[in-house]
């Protein structure tokens, strides 16, 4: 079994965008520049957050966090977001989810100028992913791409199934692993909570993508003999040993399916620093303005 290191390709793309940002600088060109909007307390947007803007120092981009309370109103969210828009210096920014219930996700969404949505949640280029024109591609969906891209893992006429059918993972990594592109070209099923033979079907898939938030959802039944496995879940569970007082665990029981897939993403460590290394190379295009002139 091979691991699917994120965490050291992301140290290696990080010094690589590192090395452009430099040489960009030097020529003349704009540091990229990323903000980040974090609302409330949540614990773990923070940490998010946290990794978005430490990994913006040590790729060279400028980066400025804009942090409000959690009542805050849905007008004064959309006056920061107004105001990002038309900051110059800013590439891109991103408001991280999940907002309080108080605000509508969506409203903000489509506020964000299609331009600077390096987060690509904007319908405008979720809508162009789809149809598969240039885009800001999902920073997760994107750092699995490369991730698989980087490790040589063919994904063309492949079978593979993607659990849970969220937004910001499971659809778009469905459309984008289905598109006809050098990563893509697999034959996708999406299982949501409603599929029926789920576990058939992810036995019989040459790849898994798991993306629902239960930890360690996916046991060694479900997994075909030499399977691909990316694991995109992150679920804190009490363990009284962890220094933390919690430890994190994927969507995938890692022990069990080990030793029957070729190679599976670890928790923490494999998808987890690529979602934040895509979010870098999405500013970093956003600062050469390569999709929107
Ligand atoms: N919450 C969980 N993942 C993400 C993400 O990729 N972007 C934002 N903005 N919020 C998130």
């Amino acid at each position: 079994m091979t691991l699917l290191d994120g965490k050291g390709l992301s140290k290696t793309i990080k010094a690589e965008i590192a090395n452009e940002v430099e040489r960009l600088v030097a020529s003349g060109g704009k540091r990229p520049h990323l903000a980040a909007v974090l609302v409330g307390d949540d614990p773990a947007s923070h940490v998010y957050v946290r990794n978005k803007v430490r990994s913006c120092e040590q790729s060279g981009f400028e980066s400025t966090l804009v942090q409000k309370p959690d009542d805050i109103s849905e007008e004064e969210l959309l006056r920061v977001i107004d105001g990002l828009n038309r900051d110059e210096d800013i590439d891109g920014f991103i408001v991280q989810l999940p907002l309080p219930k108080h605000i509508d996700a969506e409203k903000v969404t489509l506020a964000i100028d299609h331009r600077k949505d390096v987060d690509g949640f904007h319908p405008m280029n979720f809508g162009r992913m789809a149809l598969g024109l240039s885009s800001y591609v999902p920073a997760t969906p994107l750092g699995i791409l490369t991730l698989l891209e980087r490790h040589g893992v063919e994904t063309s006429g492949k079978s593979c199934a993607v659990i849970g059918r969220s937004n910001i993972v499971g659809t778009p990594i469905s459309i984008l692993l289905s598109r006809k592109a050098k990563i893509g070209n697999a034959t996708v099923t999406l299982l949501h909570s409603r599929s029926q033979n789920a576990d058939e079907i992810l036995a019989a898939s040459d790849i898994i993508v798991a993306a629902i938030g239960i930890p360690n959802y996916v046991k060694a039944h479900m997994v075909k003999e030499g399977a691909v496995i990316v694991d995109v879940g992150i679920n804190r569970v009490d363990d009284a040993s962890a220094k933390r007082g919690y430890r994190l665990v994927g969507d995938v029981d890692f022990e069990a399916v080990k030793d029957k897939c070729s190679c599976i993403t670890p928790v923490p460590g494999g998808v987890g620093p690529m979602t934040v290394t895509a979010l870098l190379m999405n500013t970093l295009r956003a600062a050469k303005e390569e999709i929107y002139h």
